[in-house]
């Protein structure tokens, strides 16, 4: 693998050559700052977790045809802690030897997938990869990286547009889905209904009557609209007064009293697509 040392020594190891990436080559578009929204939630959120592990190594699942957002990722990561280890993982060998150059002490590339090339990462970040995937797809590759977690590990499973100004992740322990996250720059928005082409995989197909992530957004637009008397203060002030009447009837995780504008955690269990509805493949 390229670069410096990865924390390959704790935990089994694939071969390089004899193990099979698991997963499929996608389109590698990416941005620079586009997945700053996520970045900086995962720094609050999880940066705990990095702060108190064993041994800091992260990784970025499929980066895309440049390094650049594993990169930024490193660098948000690393004024959390300052020997955070950074592993971007692609399925496509080309775009591994492209990203060599970048590679740096505590930054490296290498081919693998789902099976996140045999490491223990305490930390994983999938952005924009299982989009292109079926939703069908989902549950496979969830466990197959969950099952490769440190202790206490966690994975973050998000899509977002080119730009990151709307986006949505799902927080992953080893058990399972933990919250939904929406997140966008709310001046660009209509109404929060904006966010739904860019749900997660395991969302977005579910945006549809009788399941809780499509009575969510219909709940965020009526309480949008109910405080449509604070557009002239700002979107933001709109946002915060919305999710601060959402938070009445729903599991938001975020604090109550200071809303985040353009940012709203929900519960998994209040989103989780319905098991008795057939998946879309
Ligand atoms: C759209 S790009 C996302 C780039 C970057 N993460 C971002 O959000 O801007 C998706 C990348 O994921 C890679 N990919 C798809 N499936 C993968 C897998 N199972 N393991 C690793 N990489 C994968 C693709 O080859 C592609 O380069």
């Amino acid at each position: 693998m390229a670069g410096t040392k990865d924390g390959a020594s704790r935990g089994p190891r694939l071969a390089a050559g004899r193990a099979r990436a698991l997963g499929i080559a996608t389109r590698g578009t990416t941005n620079p700052n586009r997945l700053r929204r996520m970045d900086l939630w995962i720094v609050r959120r999880l940066g705990p977790l990095l702060r108190r592990a064993t041994d800091p190594l992260v990784i970025d699942l499929g980066y895309g045809h440049s390094p650049i957002t594993a990169i930024e990722l490193f660098d948000r990561l690393r004024a959390c802690r300052s020997d955070v280890r950074v592993l971007g993982l692609e399925i496509d060998a080309a775009r591994v030897t492209a990203a060599a150059p970048a590679s740096r002490d505590g930054m490296a590339f290498a081919q693998g997938g789902f099976e996140l090339a045999g490491r223990r990462p305490v930390l994983v970040r999938a952005a924009n990869v299982l989009r292109q995937y079926p939703e069908t797809a989902v549950p496979a590759a969830w466990s197959s990286m969950q099952r490769q977690l440190a202790a206490g590990g966690m994975i973050v499973d998000g899509t977002s547009d080119e730009l990151g100004r709307r986006s949505s992740w799902v927080l992953l322990d080893h058990c399972g889905p933990i919250s939904l996250t929406l997140s966008c720059r709310v001046d660009t928005i209509n109404r929060p209904t904006d966010l739904a082409d860019r749900l997660v995989k395991a969302l977005i197909h579910r945006n549809v009557a009788g399941e809780g992530v499509h009575e969510l957004l219909q709940a965020m637009d009526r309480a949008w609209d109910r405080h449509a008397s604070l557009r002239d203060f700002g979107a933001r002030q709109r946002w915060q007064a919305m999710a601060r009447s959402l938070s009445a009837d729903w599991p938001l995780l975020d604090d109550p009293l200071r809303p985040r504008p353009g940012e709203l955690t929900v519960a998994w269990s209040a989103v989780a697509p319905r098991a008795d509805r057939p998946m879309s493949g």
